[in-house]
């Protein structure tokens, strides 16, 4: 069983510069005269392997670039892009089209409209799977597309401002992405369009993985709404010779304006229109043109967009240096082909045998709390018959659960015992009670609904279990959880 890249997390940052050494060889090797960016030619490195391509959303440049890079090494292709074409319209699970496709390939994209439907494909397959985005939630190939852009044109992401415009909440790619600016080192600098600012899981998870939160700083222009800065960045930033395990409050250091008006890395992205929501459906979008990056703050930008632009961003930008975007997207091919071979086995060296350790436990538990998120393939009708929820346990001041498939956070109001069919709402009972024993509940009404009666003494004294931490617990919790 290969890896799989669900989440931008399954690659660590020595993993990444490694995919992108690699595209710097296939570049180096097929790139056309006078186009360094574009590719002509095959290389026979792939002949062996066929890539499956299942997209159940409209794609241009994911789908194609990925079958370009199996083409260009030599390997060949199954794809499904209408989504009314293949047995998902009939109702079928994507558990079931998992097992059946990888019969018939050596690797898979998947894009789908449910938030963890990439993760379910990786759980279900023997062969590795690639998320090609995943509703709102992740979109990590295009991120690596993205770093990849940059790190080409600016050579290095620590310390840079990177400003994240449009549409943060629902756009997959700025998930993806503001983990790996924070794991890099970047500074995060949102103008969100009002109402669709980043989801508060994100910032929560920007903050519990990566040591990234946002800070006060006076005297920003108008269209920020939020600074996110590494807290370790800035410790070593300023005294380089601190052990690596000493964190100071970011806020301490005392951030000014001035330190985030120079915009390194402008991001824009569309409004995702296809994707209802109560909130943001007016958003005022202000566009990006030639005249708006007249402003002193982008003279140095590089301006990136994902793709595909509606009129957020001007055709007058196109003809600007800093305007990237169809670099960018070229830039697809060769990293595409990189990820392929590595994982695909064909190229030794780029990736670990086994993906990057985790630190949190993981609850498992068919019954019990369930994600809340309506858009999560836990919720999704055919996926009920055979998934479990799944959730990471967060410690905290309260006790969080962080579904595995979405992100999304809830927290439980009882904890109990499976053996017993006791439940409590001293959540703290959690650490005293076996993983395989454990079941949670979001109120007591849904306990009692399953049967559950309350403790009859809560005295911790008579419970024979040690207990232990949240960390302190064997699992596989995100990956570079801890930096
Ligand atoms: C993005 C996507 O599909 O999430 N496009 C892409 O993959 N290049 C961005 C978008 O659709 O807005």
């Amino acid at each position: 069983m290969g890896r799989s890249i669900v989440t931008i997390d399954d690659l660590t940052n020595d993993e990444i510069e490694n995919v992108f050494a690699l595209a710097d060889e296939f570049l180096q090797r097929l790139a056309v005269d006078g186009k360094p960016e574009r590719l002509r030619g095959r290389i026979q490195l792939a002949e062996q392997c066929v890539l499956a391509t299942l997209f159940f959303e409209p794609s241009t440049r994911t789908r194609f670039s990925f079958e370009s890079a199996m083409l260009r090494l030599g390997g060949h292709i199954l794809s499904s892009a209408d989504p009314a074409s293949s047995s998902a319209a009939k109702g079928e699970s994507i558990a079931d089209m998992i097992r059946v496709v990888q019969n018939y390939a050596d690797l898979i994209v998947i894009r789908h409209p449910l938030e963890g439907a990439a993760r379910v494909a990786a759980e279900f397959a023997d062969i590795p799977v690639i998320n090609g985005g995943d509703g709102r939630h992740e979109h990590p190939t295009q991120t690596l597309c993205d770093l990849y852009t940059l790190r080409r044109e600016k050579k290095k992401l620590k310390n840079l401002n990177v400003q994240l415009r449009g549409d943060l909440k629902r756009g997959r790619t700025v998930h993806s992405l503001v983990y790996a600016l924070a794991r890099f080192g970047a500074n995060i600098i949102t103008s969100s369009a009002p109402g669709l600012e980043l989801p508060a899981y994100v910032v929560r998870r920007l903050q519990r993985d990566y040591d990234c939160g946002p800070i006060d700083v006076e005297g920003l222009p108008d269209d920020v709404d939020g600074v996110y800065v590494t807290r370790r960045r800035a410790v070593q930033a300023t005294l380089p010779n601190l052990p690596p395990d000493f964190l100071i409050d970011v806020s301490s250091k005392g951030f000014s304006s001035k330190d985030f008006r120079k915009i390194d890395i402008f991001y824009v992205t569309r409004l995702q229109s296809e994707r209802p929501d109560e909130e943001g459906q007016k958003a005022d979008y202000p566009v990006v043109s030639a005249r708006f990056l007249k402003d002193r703050r982008y003279r140095d930008s590089s301006v990136l967009h994902p793709l595909p632009r509606l009129d957020e961003l001007a055709y007058d930008v196109d003809q600007d240096d800093r305007a990237l975007y169809f670099k960018q997207a070229s830039y697809g091919v060769p990293v595409r082909m990189a990820l392929l071979a590595a994982l695909l086995g064909l190229q030794e060296g780029v990736l670990a045998k086994s993906k990057p350790a985790g630190h949190y436990p993981l609850y498992t538990r068919r019954g019990g709390i369930a994600c809340l998120n309506p858009f999560c393939v836990t919720r999704n009708e055919p996926e009920q018959n055979y998934l479990a929820s799944k959730f990471w346990i967060l410690e905290g001041d309260a006790l969080t659960l962080r579904c595995l498939y979405c992100d999304h956070e809830t927290t439980p109001q009882c904890v109990g015992r499976i053996s017993t069919k006791r439940y409590d709402t001293d959540l703290s009972r959690w650490t005293r009670i076996p993983l395989e024993d454990l079941i949670m509940f979001a109120d007591r009404n849904a306990a009692h609904a399953a049967g559950f009666q309350l403790y009859k003494s809560r005295s911790r004294e008579h419970d024979p279990l040690p207990a232990r931490t949240a960390r302190g617990v064997a699992g596989s919790g995100p990956p570079n959880a801890a930096p």
